[in-house]
């Protein structure tokens, strides 16, 4: 199935009032800290969690602390919440939009959930039977199957998104693997050991290739099971003064190159939509150069979708990075402005000169008054 995200629209999502943007096969997201990066992306965790088998609305919102924390502050007359996505599932154009509001007497409810097909309208809520049942808008369609049949693909191209933060410490800790909600994709390990033989072998081997560019002495990857809790670990074998050279397990990894293999086996593997928050961390800034054009051969191979978040300029010193795949977010004072890069005329003359975004990026998230930080912090005695 080829899934790909061609435009988010957001009102009073968190700490935007009104975000309407086109959305390209990569994307990079970029602004100060708190800007709404993660804010941003979240949307499309949204979606992912209502659609998911075993979601659905109200769980969606309780995990983000419930409607009223996420309605933005900012939220004027009109307080309603939405998010609407255009999706291509394998050449079909779908939209969805989903509205919600709430009140002290009613924590939230469905105040429009719509779907099309190209020009067809196959779901517009409320309906009569809403109208006849008033805790129907407690729930959408997208989250039922009794409901969804018409639009199954949809849904499960809204379920199909994948969110990767690999934190190392979770990934060395065996206890810490269960801790999973905040370091989604930290379980590669488990991943890897649940392959059948064959599909193992190939995507070590796809690992292997790709990391003895980036960690040096680097020679082998293999998956071990403990023998008495059968617990999987990931297994290097480090060319060393030994002939045989030693293998390591992940608990010896480093941090960055833990992050690094979980990192390029979220973009090794699988075709639905991926997002990666700030993959840059840990990384020796020369690896980090090379994202984006991992990420562009990983995204042609199966017209796999890729959304970054990131603080590394260098993320963005590629010159193949088009002004539309770069989504700049502008804090003011009462909410967060979003907008493509290509909206920006220093942007495109810099894309038309074949000159990096790198610079012009930086220079438009660096926080305003950082120059301004009272240093020393501490008073001199
Ligand atoms: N409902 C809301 N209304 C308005 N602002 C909100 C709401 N919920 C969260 N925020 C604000 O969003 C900001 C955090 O945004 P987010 O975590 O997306 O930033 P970020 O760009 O990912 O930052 P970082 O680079 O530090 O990870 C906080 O300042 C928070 O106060
Ligand atoms: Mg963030």
């Amino acid at each position: 199935m080829s899934i790909q995200f061609t435009r988010l629209a957001l009102s009073n999502w968190r700490n935007f009032r009104s975000v309407e943007l086109e959305l390209q096969e990569r994307m990079f997201v970029v602004g100060p800290n708190a800007a709404g990066k993660t804010n941003l992306l979240d949307a499309l965790k949204f979606l992912r969690d209502v659609a998911k088998p075993k979601g659905g609305l109200a769980t969606a919102l309780d995990e983000r602390v419930g409607f009223t924390h996420l309605r933005s502050l900012h939220a004027r007359f009109n307080s309603e919440l939405k998010v609407a996505v255009t999706v291509n599932v394998d050449g079909v154009i779908w939209e969805y939009e989903l509205a919600l509001n709430g009140s002290k007497t009613r924590p939230f409810r469905v105040e429009r959930e719509v779907v099309r097909r190209g020009d067809q309208v196959l779901l517009d809520r409320p309906d009569a039977d809403d109208s006849k049942d008033a805790r129907r808008l407690e729930q959408t369609h997208l989250e039922q199957v009794t409901q969804n049949a018409k639009f199954r693909a949809l849904a499960d191209a809204l379920a199909s998104t994948v969110f990767v933060h690999v934190v190392p410490q979770v990934v060395k800790s065996v206890q810490m693997r269960d801790v999973l909600r905040d370091a989604p994709g930290s379980d590669f390990i488990e991943q890897l050991a649940g392959l059948p033989n064959k599909k193992q072998k190939g995507a070590l081997r796809r690992l292997e290739k790709l990391l003895k560019f980036a960690v040096p002495q680097f020679d082998e990857l293999r998956v071990m099971r403990d023998k008495r809790s059968g617990t999987p670990h990931l297994e290097a074998k480090y060319a060393h003064w030994r002939p045989q050279g030693s293998w390591q397990s992940e608990r010896e990894f480093s941090d960055g190159t833990v992050r690094l293999i979980g990192l390029l086996w979220a973009i090794l593997e699988g075709k639905a939509p991926l997002v990666l928050e700030e993959p840059e961390l840990s990384l020796h800034e020369g690896i980090v150069q090379t994202l984006p054009q991992l990420l562009h051969s990983a995204a042609r191979r199966h017209r796999r979708q890729m959304f970054v978040s990131t603080h590394a300029m260098n993320m963005l010193a590629d010159p193949g990075i088009d002004p539309r795949e770069v989504i700049v977010l502008e804090p003011t004072d009462q909410e967060t402005v979003a907008k493509l890069g290509s909206e920006i005329p220093e942007f495109v003359s810099a894309a038309r000169s074949g000159l990096p975004l790198s610079e012009l990026v930086g220079a438009r998230t660096r926080p305003y008054r950082v120059s301004q930080l009272p240093l020393p912090l501490v008073a001199e005695p």
